[in-house]
């Protein structure tokens, strides 16, 4: 049994339904109601980081494990690992951040990062962790104001970030859940190519078929947009990591995703096809209970 933490997210999600075409799987929500996979074999459980009864649950019969927390978040990490070494958990697998390896990176969510990988280090099991650069899904932020007014608003638009498809993260973590020789090892997850908020905007032009443009948003501006969606230190860290964009520590590009699932990683345009419809419906349309 694979338990995929973080099974409603970004990465999770796709984590479980790469998995459950093949494995049995349980898949780990504080609501299950979110949970949209659904293949024979697949288990949902509720459960949350905070509470240790809900893990030893949870984790019970489990082999390997996805571990994704929220860098808001203190002692998850420490939770999930204690219950997963007692209930003899074999392998576990976590989603961590490119940020960690870059000593400059001194935020508050890369901090977290870093202890919590630290942890997983010392927890005794097989462990691998994955540093994914940003995911390329951060886009769908702009979608509002592409419907509304065909503008992309930026901070530092003309720096490069070597974002990369979360698809490709999930991938990478299936086969470090079920494949052979990914014990103790960190993998440092990019995209193909380095690439600016300018070029994903005009990306974004062709594939969409509209006149888009992007606009430079000036720091105080981008920081009291940040404020109306985060508490202080979150809306700090993100500003801290902006500047180590503008600065170029985003823009490395590594071959690792193709080392390990044996294919290139995709571009921003093949993502930005396959998530078109994402960009065109109303947001509306997202808050609807799925059928
Ligand atoms: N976004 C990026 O560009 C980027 C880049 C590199 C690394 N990362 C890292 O990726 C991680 C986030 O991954 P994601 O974007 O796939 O996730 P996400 O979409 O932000 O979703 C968070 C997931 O965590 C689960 N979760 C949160 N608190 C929980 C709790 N107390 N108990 C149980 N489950 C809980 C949520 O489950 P429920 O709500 O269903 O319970 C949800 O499935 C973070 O560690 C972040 O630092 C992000």
């Amino acid at each position: 049994m694979i338990l995929v933490g973080g099974a409603t997210g970004t990465i999770g999600r796709v984590v479980a339904r790469r998995l459950a075409a093949e494995h049995p799987v349980r898949l780990l929500t504080r609501d299950p109601g979110r949970i949209t996979v659904t293949a024979p074999g697949t288990e949902v459980v509720r459960g949350d980081y905070a509470d240790e009864s809900s893990l030893r649950r949870a984790l019970r019969g489990v082999r390997a494990a996805f571990l994704v927390t929220v860098p808001s978040a203190e002692g998850d990490d420490a939770r999930f690992l204690a219950a997963a070494g007692a209930a003899g958990v074999e392998r576990v697998v976590k989603l961590s951040a490119a940020a960690v390896e870059d000593p400059a990176a001194r935020d508050g969510i890369t901090r977290r990062q870093r202890e919590n990988e630290r942890i997983l280090r010392s927890s005794g099991c097989e462990w691998t962790i994955l540093r994914p650069r940003s995911f390329m899904s951060n886009t769908l932020s702009w979608r509002t104001s592409i419907q509304e007014a065909g503008i992309v608003r930026a901070l530092y638009g003309t720096s490069a970030n070597a974002c990369v498809d979360p698809r490709d993260v999930a991938e990478t973590a299936v086969h470090a859940l079920t494949g052979p020789g990914h014990a103790h090892r960190t993998y440092t997850l990019t995209g193909p190519t380095a690439i600016t908020a300018v070029e994903q905007t005009a990306t974004l032009a062709r594939v969409l078929e509209l006149p888009l443009r992007c606009e430079e948003l000036d720091f105080d501006a981008a920081r009291d947009a940040l404020s109306r969606r985060y508490p202080a230190p979150i809306v700090q860290a993100l500003l801290d990591s902006a500047a180590r964009q503008r600065d170029g520590a985003k823009a490395r590009v590594c071959d690792t995703v193709r080392e390990i699932t044996g294919r290139a990683p995709r571009s921003y345009e093949e993502w930005a096809a396959d998530h078109r419809s994402a960009f065109t419906r109303s947001a509306s349309a997202d808050l609807r209970p799925a059928r």
